[in-house]
């Protein structure tokens, strides 16, 4: 182990620049943690001249090793799903402080991707009927594996659906809350602000709404909401710094919402939205 520690170090330092412009965030000890935990699960099938050969060409990590830790577990990720960013923590935080002593509660996760999101809220959640929807089959079966994966979390009292769906477009009855990361990059407005590797290596269904779809794309999305909200319902939604504005306006146009507001992340940008269905 500690030959590969000293190798890993080795390979950092030797190059750097290149990755550091390739893996924005990057650190020694990062890589030298997340590779040691790959040699763990491994062994003998851990292939460090391919494992380097990957991140020099500015493949994700979390890609390489096939897991983000995310909240309180390891989700499996691949190239059909986003990679779970820390900012989506807050909003799992933000539920759990929210209906965390709730004693059953339904609710639903759009656009579950790996299931980090809507998985890790229903595992702390006392008893409660789990809706999670994507419209990319390959990303549905990664939220399904790790459901299987991580059935040592759940008790018969979580229950878990999936569904293929366009956003709500599925039948589950009505929900206590919503909370979804939707794709909320502007394919052409936004572009130059996505980093190369982001660009290169995840899906664009999972990151991307066409320009000229956008507004028409949330105004049904919030419809959605409204119609599947059990009155007094709760929604939750990542979104990007420079559009919140725009959809929290969009969103009060409906009429069916109230207390709608931007909220912030630790660093304080803006980046999600709440709001409360009339009851
Ligand atoms: C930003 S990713 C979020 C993934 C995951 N929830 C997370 O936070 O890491 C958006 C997800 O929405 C899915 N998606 C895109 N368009 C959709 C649609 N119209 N209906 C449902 N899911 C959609 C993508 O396949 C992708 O998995």
């Amino acid at each position: 182990m500690l030959l590969l520690e000293r190798e890993i170090d080795r390979f950092f330092v030797d190059h750097q620049s290149q990755l550091l412009s390739h893996h924005p965030g990057l650190s020694a000890h990062t890589l030298k943690r997340e590779l040691l935990w790959f040699y763990n699960l491994q062994g003998f099938n851990f292939d460090r001249k391919n494992i380097f050969d990957r991140l020099l060409a500015g493949e994700p990590l979390a890609y390489i090793v096939g897991y983000r830790f995310f909240y309180d577990a390891f989700f499996k990720v691949n190239s059909n799903t986003l990679i779970p960013r820390p900012e989506t923590e807050i909003m799992v935080a933000h539920l759990l402080e929210r209906f965390g002593k709730v004693a059953s509660l339904s609710f639903a996760d759009i656009g579950t991707g790996s299931g980090a999101l809507g998985l890790s809220i229903a595992m702390n959640l006392q008893k409660c009927q789990a809706h999670l929807s994507d419209i990319c089959p390959k990303a549905l079966n990664v939220a399904k594996e790790n459901y299987f994966r991580l059935g040592q979390h759940f008790t018969h009292e979580q229950e878990i659906q999936f569904h293929l769906s366009d956003r709500l477009d599925f039948e589950a009855g009505t929900f206590d809350f919503i909370v979804t990361n939707p794709p909320y990059i502007k394919a052409l407005a936004d572009r130059d602000q996505v980093h190369e590797q982001v660009l290169q290596n995840e899906p664009a269904l999972a990151l991307f709404l066409p320009d000229h779809e956008y507004s028409q794309w949330f105004t049904q999305l919030f419809s959605q909401v409204a119609n599947k909200l059990k009155p007094s319902g709760y929604f939750l939604m990542e979104g990007h710094e420079a559009h919140l504005d725009e959809l929290v306006t969009l969103m009060g146009s409906l009429d069916k919402f109230k207390d709608i507001r931007v909220i912030p992340d630790l660093t304080g940008r803006s980046r999600f939205i709440e709001g409360i269905k009339n009851g």
